[in-house]
C-alpha cells in the first residue's frame, strides 16, 4: 500500500505544483493520475519513488516511510516505465531487461530464464528479439521491452509515466490491452500517469483526477463519469462521454422514477382517470396506493384497459401480472436487447419487490438527448 499524507512539493516557496495531496493506494490497484499538462502529475509520481523529494507531507509504503528507504534500494523494488523508454542503445534487448537483476546480483541464470520469460509474456518470441538493440525495434516494440524491464526485478510497485503516449493508436491499444492482461496476472501495485482521459478509464480501477497540485476526484472510473465531483472534472471528462462506454449506463441511470401507481381494489375508472390526470400511459399496481415500497402486484396499461367495457371492474382481475422487470444494475444493453426480444413498451426497475422506476422509449430518448451533445451527429 501506498500513502501519500498530506504531501505538498514547492520550488521557490510560493507555488504549490503538489499541494497538501492526500492518496491512498491498495496492494494490486492499478490507479491512474490524470490531468491537465502541468497539473503535477509526474511530480507527485517522482515523489513515490525519491526521483523528487516532497517539500512536506510524508509517503509511506506498507507503513514505512519512504525517507528512511535508502532510495537506490527502493528504486529497485519500484519499476519505472516513462514516454520515452530510456532503453540503453548500446545495449542488446536481454542485457536492458536484465540490468537490475544484474545490478543486484541475482544469479546470471535465473536472469536469464527471467529475460525469456518476460520477453514471452509481452509477446515478443525471445529467439528473435533477446540479441537485438533498440534500434532495430520498432516504437511499440521498444516501449513493450521498457515494460519488461520494470517487472524484471519483480517489484511490487510500477509507476507509468505516459508510457504509450509516443505510440501511434493501434499500438497503443494493444499495448494497454497488454497492460491489462498482465496486471489480471501479476496483480501489482501500478500508478500510470496520463493526460489520456479515455486512457484513464480504460486502464483505471481508480482514477485521480488533478488540477493544480490537487486531487479533484479520486474514484472508480463509473463515478467519475456518472458523478464528476465539480464542473472542471466534467469539462475534462466530456460531455457524451458516458454514451462512448455504454457498458456503464443501467437501468437506474435510465429509468423515470416520476411514475404513478393504484390500489388493487381500485376500479377501471380510476385508473382512466389516473392516467388522464397524470398523463401517463402505464400505471404499477400496488397491493394498497399511497405507498412507495409496496410491493408491485402487477402492471395496468391502456392494452388492459381497452380490453375490458366494465367500468366498475377491479383492477386486480385486469391487470397483466407476469411483468418482466431488470434490476437497478441491469446494463442498458440488457435491457435494449430485452426490450427488443420481448417487444416490451415499459420495464419496471424493481429492486426487493419495489418498484424504483420505469423504463420507456421516453426516458431513454430523455437520457439519450441529455448526454449526446448537439454538436456530435447522429
Ligand atoms: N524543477 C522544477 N522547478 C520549477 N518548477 C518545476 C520543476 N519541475 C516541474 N516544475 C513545474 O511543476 C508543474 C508540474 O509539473 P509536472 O511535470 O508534475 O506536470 P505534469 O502534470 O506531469 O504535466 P505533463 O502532463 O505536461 O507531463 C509545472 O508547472 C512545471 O513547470
Ligand atoms: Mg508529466
Amino acid at each position: 500500500m501506498i500513502k501519500l499524507k498530506d504531501v505538498s512539493k514547492t520550488y521557490d516557496g510560493k507555488k504549490m505544483i503538489v499541494d497538501h495531496l492526500n492518496l491512498t493506494i491498495e496492494q494490486g490497484e492499478l490507479i491512474v493520475l490524470v490531468g491537465e499538462s502541468g497539473c503535477g502529475k509526474t511530480t507527485t509520481m517522482k515523489m513515490i519513488n525519491r526521483l523528487i523529494e516532497p517539500t512536506s507531507g510524508k509517503i509511506e509504503i506498507d507503513g514505512k516511510d519512504i525517507m528512511t528507504i535508502d532510495p537506490i534500494d527502493l528504486r529497485r523494488n519500484i519499476g519505472y516505465v516513462i514516454q520515452k523508454v530510456g532503453l540503453f542503445p548500446h545495449l542488446t534487448v536481454g542485457q536492458n531487461i536484465g540490468l537490475v537483476p544484474r545490478l543486484v546480483k541475482k544469479d546470471l541464470d535465473d536472469i536469464k530464464k527471467r529475460t525469456i520469460e518476460l520477453l514471452d509474456m509481452i509477446d515478443l518470441k525471445h529467439e528473435d528479439y533477446i540479441d537485438r538493440y533498440p534500434s532495430e525495434l520498432s516504437g511499440g516494440q521498444q516501449q513493450r521491452i521498457g515494460v519488461a524491464r520494470a517487472l524484471a526485478n519483480d517489484p511490487d510497485i510500477i509507476l507509468m509515466d505516459e508510457p504509450f503516449s509516443a505510440l501511434d493508436p493501434i499500438t497503443r491499444e494493444q499495448l494497454q490491452n497488454e497492460l491489462l492482461k498482465l496486471q489480471e496476472e501479476l496483480n501489482k501495485t501500478i500508478v500510470f500517469v496520463t493526460h489520456d482521459i479515455d486512457e484513464a478509464i480504460k486502464l483505471g480501477d481508480k482514477i485521480a483526477v488533478m488540477q493544480n497540485g490537487k486531487i479533484a476526484q479520486f474514484d472508480i472510473p463509473e463515478a467519475i463519469l456518472k458523478t464528476p465531483a465539480s464542473d472542471f472534472i466534467e469539462n475534462f471528462v466530456g460531455q457524451g462521454r458516458l454514451w462512448k462506454t455504454p457498458d456503464m449506463l443501467r437501468a437506474e441511470d435510465i429509468m423515470n422514477k416520476e411514475y404513478v401507481q393504484i390500489g388493487m381494489q381500485r376500479t377501471k375508472a380510476h385508473a382512466v382517470e389516473l392516467m388522464r390526470e397524470k398523463n401517463c400511459e402505464v400505471l404499477v399496481v400496488v397491493d394498497k396506493s399511497g405507498n412507495r415500497l409496496r410491493e408491485m402486484m402487477g402492471m395496468v396499461g391502456k392494452r388492459q384497459l381497452s380490453k375490458n367495457f366494465d367500468h366498475e371492474v377491479r383492477i386486480k382481475d385486469i391487470m397483466k401480472t407476469d411483468v418482466m422487470t431488470v434490476q437497478p444494475k441491469t446494463p442498458l444493453t440488457e435491457v435494449l436487447r430485452l426490450r427488443d426480444e420481448h417487444n416490451l413498451r415499459f420495464i419496471p426497475v424493481v429492486e426487493n419487490g419495489s418498484v424504483l422506476g420505469i423504463i420507456s422509449a421516453a426516458s431513454i430518448l430523455t437520457v439519450l438527448t441529455e448526454i449526446i451533445p448537439e454538436s456530435e451527429d447522429f
